[in-house]
């Protein structure tokens, strides 16, 4: 078995090897070291009053979340604040008391951001990382904020604002890749290229159309955002450890001082459900998948074979063999990003199914996925957007690509039975042998000559022409929420005014 100076104090195998990589990560070598080397007889946490002997020091890595958690240290201190002054309110603790623990609170979150603060994993988890310090700065007075509260209400609390900026942060990514795709349709609301279904052509339709497509799906994403947000808008502060507390607290005052709607109607539910992170991973799931299909698409659209558009350059990368490529690593990187996505979701599904009430210590897993939900979807969303800013239609690509498909078929058939009263499945048929007529004589559909169209359909006139050109095509499709170019122009106002206004 390997051993050095650091390990040696551990007889376990290779994962304690890897977990200490992990922790190195975060702490310098030297405190590492330190913390390691400290064998205490006696247990001398904060909640060590019970405890004659410490904690295993493997089973203290285990159970601590500073490493991850230090994230939420200004929601934290947020959250701290705004309860030491309904204590003060309430005559629990005194305006001088409140006065020192408001300032030391400021002063650590100042230590925390310059990088000044030394976390410790003895104090498990940045709620008693804060605590603890605050105690050293201001003595007896900081040992009263704790009052009328619990880690259980504090880290719900905690979450709940810390996500809540995200969503407000997300939501704004939204609108403005929304922005950004109603402006691109903007410009090519009457750019022919195939739509298709199975990924075969099926019909024409306006490239402004397809991308306005996505700015509905992203439409819906922002709805899910602001109901989820509604949702978790209530501060689980002031539930104490699970079933309240006995001090005369005001949760209405601290839920108005940090911006909930209210406080949490049941305090047994309030620390310990975690449906709304739940909720938050699987709204962002949508906006995975719906980011996934476009991205998938720009993949499609850029390769050699379609040659629809041109990706801007500073979103792709070279190959460092094949000179001559230029692959679309941001698609690529946005159509992969659901498979973590769904697996944070996934995760924290599994660990809060069949968790009995109230508070379990299996909660504790809720922030890696939440944490990395987060920063995942934001970036997917801008880089996105940077993508669809500065791509480049090829449009006589697209064009040749919609010749090749007999895109109005369609609307010869449709032609066939409203001009030549013929019945639907009759002109249908007939239809596809005129198609086959084109592929056979390698023609496209539009280059026919009345004559070869008569060989099939006898009483055929000249007007059947132009039911075949490809404009003519896409300029009837004017039903509500159709291709035709007239519309795409009538949907990209009512687009700027559905998403885009305050
Ligand atoms: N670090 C803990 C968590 O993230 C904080 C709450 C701990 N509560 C407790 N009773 N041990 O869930």
């Amino acid at each position: 078995m390997k051993t050095n100076s650091i390990n040696s104090i551990s007889p376990l195998d290779g994962r304690y090897f890897s977990q200490t990589a992990f922790l190195a990560e975060f702490f310098s070598e030297k405190a590492l070291i330190q913390y390691r080397l400290k064998m205490t007889k006696s247990n001398s946490k904060i909640w060590g009053g019970r405890f004659s002997s410490a904690t295993n020091q493997l089973m203290e890595e285990f159970n601590s979340s500073i490493q991850f958690d230090k994230n939420l240290y200004i929601e934290d201190i947020e959250g701290s604040i705004a309860h030491s002054e309904m204590l003060s309110k309430q005559k629990i603790i005194s305006k001088n008391e409140l006065e020192l623990i408001v300032s030391g609170l400021k002063q650590i979150e100042l230590e925390i951001s310059n990088s000044e603060f030394n976390f410790s994993l003895e104090l498990e988890d940045i709620h008693m990382n804060i605590e603890n310090r605050l105690i050293e700065i201001i003595g007896e007075a900081g040992k009263k904020l704790h009052t009328a509260r619990s880690r259980n209400d504090q880290v719900a609390t905690d979450i709940k604002l810390w996500l809540r900026k995200r969503i407000d942060q997300i939501e704004v990514s939204l609108k403005s890749l929304q922005e950004t795709l109603i402006e691109k349709s903007e410009l090519y609301y009457d750019l022919l290229m195939p739509g298709y279904t199975h990924l075969q052509v099926g019909q024409p339709v306006t490239f402004g159309h397809h991308l306005l497509a996505y700015v509905e799906m992203l439409g819906r994403d922002r709805g899910r955002l602001s109901d989820c947000r509604k949702r978790l808008n209530e501060l689980p502060l002031g539930s104490a450890a699970l079933a309240g507390t006995s001090y005369p607290i005001d949760r209405h005052f601290v839920a108005q001082k940090l911006n909930f709607s209210k406080p949490t109607e049941n305090s047994m539910d309030a620390v310990s459900d975690r449906d709304f992170a739940i909720e938050f991973m699987s709204v962002s799931s949508l906006i995975a998948i719906h980011l996934s299909r476009l991205a998938e698409e720009l993949v499609i659209w850029s390769s050699d074979s379609f040659n629809f558009i041109k990706l801007p350059e500073s979103y792709t990368t070279g190959s460092s063999i094949m000179p001559q490529k230029r692959n679309p690593d941001a698609a690529e990187l946005i159509r992969a990003k659901p498979g973590r996505i769904f697996g944070n979701l996934l995760s924290l599904m599994t660990v809060l199914k069949g968790l009995p009430m109230t508070y379990g210590k299996d909660m504790q897993e809720d922030k890696e996925p939440v944490f990395d939900t987060a920063k995942t979807i934001e970036s997917c969303i801008i880089n996105m957007e940077g993508m669809i800013k500065n791509l480049e239609p090829i449009p006589y690509k697209m064009m040749e690509a919609l010749q090749k498909g007999f895109p109005t078929a369609t609307d010869l058939a449709d032609y066939l039975v409203t001009e030549l009263k013929i019945p639907f499945r009759d002109a249908h048929h007939l239809t596809g042998q005129i198609v086959m007529l084109a592929e056979k004589k390698e023609s496209t559909l539009e280059n026919l000559t009345i004559e070869e169209i008569k060989t099939i359909i006898p009483n055929a006139e000249t007007t059947i022409l132009d039911i075949l050109k490809i404009e003519s095509s896409v300029s009837k499709r004017t039903s509500y929420g159709g291709t035709a170019p007239d519309n795409v122009l009538q949907a990209i106002k009512k687009a700027k005014e559905r998403f885009l206004k305050d």
